[in-house]
């Protein structure tokens, strides 16, 4: 049987990167990655070319205005390719009979819950880029009735720019580091994650359920603070360095952020028998690498 195709948009993001080695542990499908200077998602003629080029069967959409302090001030840029070029992705896939797996963001939740949100609580993002994110899944949604959109949060990996990162340079360079303990919510590795896309999109090709598409929400289990995260970067590198939790408002942001944004992984877990790694045990993985 001929292999079919996913087309996948940003890879040489830390989702794209992390997407492009999780490849090799599904083999059934045939891969094609475009980074930003090959396929501008906000170029709907390119994005045309390519499926018809192509013809994938699932289009997976890692390409996003990530910088959350500059969406405040270029706001054009940011819904420009977090809300319209994905509404034009969706438009394509439609066009196209394509599944399409749309990455979104805890941040389209304002915080101020205090127990995991799940995929129907009510959005209300405190900043702009969680509000283009949160319009992007909306156009995601309404154009393609093949859509999946998996919300994850606080993001890291091997590769790319993340707080992991961050965390281990400073503390080699610091004795001391102050990180906001107010502010809760879940790491998600993006190898986990990029993985667990995969498996979706394999059980989406046995059981093809109308039902199955919608909003799902991925990170790594369990609840943290950055203070937290950070603590447990330093311990498991063994670093000589103190860390001090400190208030939201002693370390002021152009964004605002959610105070809370834990999410319940329940639906992915029931729907596609996603096992989720606690957070700690998928930061040891990545940490081992770093
Ligand atoms: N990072 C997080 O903590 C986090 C948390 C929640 C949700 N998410 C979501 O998860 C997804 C993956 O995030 P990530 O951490 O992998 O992001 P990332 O590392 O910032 O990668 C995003 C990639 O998209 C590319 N890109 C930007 N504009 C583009 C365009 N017009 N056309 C094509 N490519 C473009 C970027 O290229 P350039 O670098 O060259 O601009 C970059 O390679 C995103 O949807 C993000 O919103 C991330």
């Amino acid at each position: 049987m001929q292999k079919q195709t996913i087309i996948i948009s940003g890879k040489n993001g830390q989702l794209g990167n992390e997407l492009q080695d999780a490849a090799l542990l599904f083999p059934q499908f045939h891969y094609r990655f475009f980074g930003k200077d090959e396929l501008d998602i906000s170029n709907a003629s390119a994005l045309e070319k390519l499926f018809k080029k192509y013809k994938p069967f699932c289009f997976i959409n890692t390409a996003a205005y990530t910088a959350v302090d500059k969406a405040e001030t270029e706001q054009e840029a940011a819904y420009s390719i977090n809300a319209e070029a994905t509404g034009a992705i969706a438009k394509t896939c439609n066009l196209f009979g394509a599944k399409l797996i749309h990455v979104s963001t805890d941040y389209v939740f304002d915080g101020r819950g205090n127990e995991p949100y799940k995929e129907d609580d009510k959005t209300n993002p405190v900043n702009y880029y969680g509000y283009t994110k949160w319009m992007g899944e909306k156009l995601a949604l309404e154009n393609n009735t093949q859509t999946i959109v998996v919300r994850t949060s606080w993001v890291y990996s091997v590769y790319g720019n993340n707080f992991v990162k961050t965390m281990l340079r400073l503390m080699k360079d610091r004795k001391e580091l102050n990180v906001v303990n107010d502010q809760f919510g879940s790491p998600t590795y993006a190898k986990d994650l990029a993985e667990t896309i995969l498996k979706i999109i394999t059980d989406l090709q046995l059981n093809d359920h109308q039902s199955n598409y919608g909003v799902y929400h991925y990170s790594n289990e369990g609840a943290i603070s950055w203070c937290d995260f950070a603590t447990a970067i330093r311990d498991i590198k063994q670093l000589d360095c103190s860390v001090n939790g400190i208030a939201t408002a002693q370390y002021p942001t152009p964004a605002k952020r959610p105070g809370y944004s834990v999410m319940s992984k329940e639906k992915i877990h029931t729907t596609f028998n996603v096992e989720i790694k606690h957070w700690k045990q998928s930061l040891q993985e990545c940490l081992a690498k770093l």
